[in-house]
């Protein structure tokens, strides 16, 4: 597996393995013990996913050395204020069942937002998370946080695919050396992305798949990617992006397809109302 470095000198596996909508209680166990036979040394998961025991299950039985695996979690919006955000880091530390989180990101950009910061700036010089970052964050919303921080984020993820290639932010995010990491790299399925003639026609050249062609050139790209599958061919396809390289007329052939619409909208008010009454605890 490929890394990638932080603007912290850490690094990052450049593809981990998305668990969003994956239940707990068996299901995810399975799909991230799999993942793990599959090579995949980065999981992605998320207290408001409700599925981060399952992950620290699997972790624990895969055999494999808990310093050899790249573990990402969230804090959700219930936990946001200084004390709250405390509170939130312990249990995810908990329900992973493990003494620290490699990177822990404030998953959506609402609510007491510079106080749970905060609880993740002091969480890292504790030694509980070694990498913090932020998501779902857009040009408005970061000029509206970005003072409050005195430790930079290392990633902001977002959606990005061919069809969402977000530009505009990437630009202020590459100047702060604030990596991307890609949700929904492959449009979560989209046929118009998975059958686009550009893509299909490289996937027929480099005798591959239109998923391992878009991971590929997310990879190009330096976005980090989470794609999610509970299938274990795809599972093992979606990592075997390493063999061919995308020449820059290929990487421009794909650059011309962004919409420049995200299906979601962080700045909606009606996103941020329906996100903030999302109660994963009593
Ligand atoms: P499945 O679980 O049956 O593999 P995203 O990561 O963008 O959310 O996309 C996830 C969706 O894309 C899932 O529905 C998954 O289905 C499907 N998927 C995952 N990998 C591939 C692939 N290589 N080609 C086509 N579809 C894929």
């Amino acid at each position: 597996m490929k890394l990638f470095e932080l603007n912290n000198k850490k690094q990052i596996p450049a593809v981990g393995f998305g668990v969003f909508m994956i239940p707990n209680n068996g299901p995810t166990y399975d799909a991230v013990l799999a993942a793990l036979k599959a090579g995949y040394r980065h999981i992605d998961t998320a207290a408001g996913y409700m599925n981060e025991s399952d992950v620290g299950k699997a972790i624990k039985d895969s055999g494999i050395d808990r310093s050899d695996i790249f573990i990402t979690s969230k804090l959700w919006l219930q936990d946001y204020g200084y004390e709250n955000a405390k509170k939130g880091i312990e249990n995810s530390l908990k329900q992973l069942g493990v003494d620290y989180i490699d990177l822990y990101l404030l998953h959506q950009p609402y609510g007491d937002y510079l106080g749970a910061w905060k609880a993740l700036e002091e969480a890292v010089k504790e030694g509980k998370i070694k990498s913090i970052g932020i998501s779902n964050i857009t040009l408005n919303l970061w000029d509206k946080f970005k003072d409050g921080m005195s430790i930079m984020p290392v990633v902001n993820q977002v959606e990005f695919n061919p069809f969402v290639q977000q530009k505009e932010l990437r630009k202020v995010m590459n100047k702060n050396n604030i990596r991307l990491e890609a949700w929904y790299p492959l449009g979560h399925g989209n046929k118009d992305l998975l059958e686009n003639k550009a893509i299909l026609s490289l996937a027929d050249k480099y005798n591959k798949n239109a998923g391992q062609i878009i991971l590929r050139w997310i990879y190009q790209e330096g976005v980090i990617s989470l794609p999610k599958s509970t299938n274990p061919e795809r599972m093992k396809g979606n990592i075997d992006i390493f063999d061919f390289e995308l020449t820059d007329e290929e990487m421009q052939s794909i650059q011309i397809l962004d919409t420049g619409k995200p299906t979601h909208d962080p700045e909606d008010l009606s996103n941020e109302k329906r996100l903030m009454s999302v109660k994963i605890h009593d």
